[in-house]
Order: structure tokens, then sequence, then C-alpha cells
């Protein structure tokens, strides 16, 4: 089983994507053969961006895969510009991708509207990216937040569709979605899923916050009329303490209701913030110690590159054999 995942190197992490994303990535090393996991800088320039400072933000992410449990020898982590197959591959899948697709992707939607100087055509392009990011490694399993479900639909409709033109060369991947992580939502407005875009930092937790932010956050965190701890649709506030403890601890939300029935909701955020703190506290000493040391980390990535790029070099020969790019294979 061919597992690849790609994350943003955005700054800081949270619980959400810690939840949703990072915990599957390192559950993957066991079934993956192998597990592919790639730092996807070519796409955070789709959007404003600021240059000096994307290449700290890879070794943040980096540092944060490693502190959570990736093992380089057990996997491969890679820098995505470091390998320049994704590139000219999603220059070739656009042949078989439609506009009209591209144009009814929510996520392009959703960050066009943010967007106040340009919409650039990388923004557009974006799907077709990742679609290469994953097809380049003919890559069975896609873990993925439930956020990025339409564009793993999208990247199976390109496989099919370059088979059906090209000929059988491309694996049609499945996406992995955590039943869980999908719904960890903001501290602030529990109504909305936790994410960096988010107005206020008091809504989120980051998984590099220390013991006192964290009980901070949980204690200011809005809840809802009534006083019992039981998830309902009334009290969505509840709801998503009750399933980030249920998360932390790996344990059914139902267990956690019987446990925490009789506690008042102050009492129950408390017991909900130690044991985030307890949770995240390995992982935030760690990265401590990782992030410090650059050069180890670029080692890290040089390594990975080199692996991906055995990978993908034996792809993009088939997918230009078959399309015709470039001079003929000798006979
Ligand atoms: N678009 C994904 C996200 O924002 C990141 C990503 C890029 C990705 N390429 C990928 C995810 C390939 C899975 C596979 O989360």
């Amino acid at each position: 089983m061919r597992i690849f995942s790609g994350i943003q190197p955005t700054g800081r992490k949270h619980l959400g994507n810690y939840i949703g994303a990072i915990r599957q990535y390192v559950e993957g090393q066991d079934r993956g053969d192998p597990a592919i996991y790639s730092i996807v800088d070519l796409h955070a320039t789709s959007v404003d961006y600021d240059p000096g400072a994307l290449p700290s933000y890879v070794y943040d992410t980096t540092a944060m895969l490693l502190a959570a449990g990736l093992e380089p020898d057990r996997c491969i982590l890679f820098r995505q510009s470091d390998v320049q197959e994704h590139t000219e591959l999603c220059w070739l899948l656009c042949s078989v991708t439609a506009h009209g697709d591209l144009n009814r992707m929510h996520q392009f939607k959703d960050k066009s509207t943010q967007q106040r100087e340009l919409i650039s055509a990388g923004l557009f392009l974006y799907p077709v990216l990742m679609a290469a990011d994953v097809l380049a490694y003919r890559a069975h399993e896609v873990p993925v937040g439930d956020d990025q479900r339409q564009h793993v639909e999208l990247m199976r409709d390109i496989a099919e569709r370059f088979n059906a033109a090209y000929g059988e060369v491309l694996v049609v991947p499945e996406h992995r979605i955590p039943a869980v992580g999908a719904r960890i939502m903001d501290l602030q407005d529990p109504t909305r899923k936790m994410s960096t875009t988010a107005s206020e930092e008091r809504g989120l937790i980051f998984v590099d916050d220390d013991e006192e932010a964290i009980v901070k956050k949980l204690r200011s965190a809005v809840t809802d009329s009534g006083s019992e701890v039981r998830r309902g649709e009334d009290k969505p506030g509840i709801t998503n303490m009750i399933d980030i403890l249920a998360a932390v601890r790996a344990v059914g939300a139902d267990e956690i209701e019987r446990e925490f029935c009789d506690l008042r909701y102050g009492d129950f955020k408390v017991a909900v913030a130690e044991a985030v703190a307890g949770y995240l506290a390995p992982v935030r000493e760690r990265y401590g110690q990782l992030r410090p040391d650059e050069a180890a980390l670029e080692a890290t990535l040089r390594e990975g590159a080199e692996r991906a790029r055995a990978i993908a070099s034996d792809t993009m020969v088939d997918v230009r054999v078959a399309m015709g790019i470039g001079a003929p294979r000798p006979t």
C-alpha cells in the first residue's frame, strides 16, 4: 500500500491539524510501502505569501512532523520543490483536467474571495498540482482532512481520464479521512472548524502551546446554555470539548460523557485542558530540541527528496512516453 500526503508549510500547527492529519501520518508509517509525505512549498505560493519567511516555515513543519513521530527511515519526508517532477506533471495533467471542474472547487471559491490583490492562476491550478503530487508516486491512499475530499475526487477523475486517453499509466487513489479530526472546532466559535484563518488565536490550541496557554484558552472557551456535560446540537461548545478529550484519550465520546456527566462546565474544562496539555507536552519538547538544528532538518529533507525523486522520475518516464512528449524511447 503506497501512501502519499502533503502538508502546507504554515508556521504553527494546531490541534485540529494534529488530530486530523499529523496523527494519521505517523500511523501510516506502519502500513505504507512506503509512506511518502511532502511539505508543499509550491502550493504555498498560490496565495499572498512572504518569500523571506517560507524557508523557515518549511523547517517549522518538518520539525513538527518529526516531533510528532515521523521517522526518516520509516517514511519519505521531503520538500515538494526539491522534486521537479511535481511541476512537470502538473502541466501535463492540465491536458486531462476540465476547466469547469476547477471552477467548481470549494477551496478555490473560498480562497479567491479572501484574496485582496490578485487571484492567481496558481490558485486555480492548485488542485492539479495536488493531483500531480499524488499521481507521481502512483500512491493508493491519500490521508487528508475532510476539507480535501473534493480535491481527492478531482485527482481520481484526472487519473481516470489520463488512463483512458493515454493508456493505463497512473493509479487511481483513494482518500482516507479520519472520523474524529474533521470535528475539532474553534474554541471561540464552535460552529466553525479550528483553522489558522480564524480571526482570533484564542480559539486555537497550537501544538507548541505550553500548559498555561492551553489552560487559559480552554477556560475561556465558549460554552453553551445548560449545565450538563453531554453532546447535542444545542451544545456545540461542550460537544467540541468532549470530542477533543475523546480524541486525545483515544476512546469513544460516550465514554467521556459517562465519566464526566456529574461535573460542572468549569471543572470539565480543566480536565480537558490537563489532558490536552499532557498529550502535547512530549511533542512540544521534541519540537524544541529539533527545530534549532536547521542543518539536520535540511539533511533529512535532502535525503527524502532523493528517495522521492527515484520514484517520481520512473512514473514520469511512462507519462512522457504515453503522452508522446520528448524524444521517442529508443527501440
Ligand atoms: N491541499 C492540501 C491541504 O491543504 C495539502 C496537499 C498538497 C496535499 N498536496 C497534497 C494533501 C497531496 C494530500 C495529497 O491540506
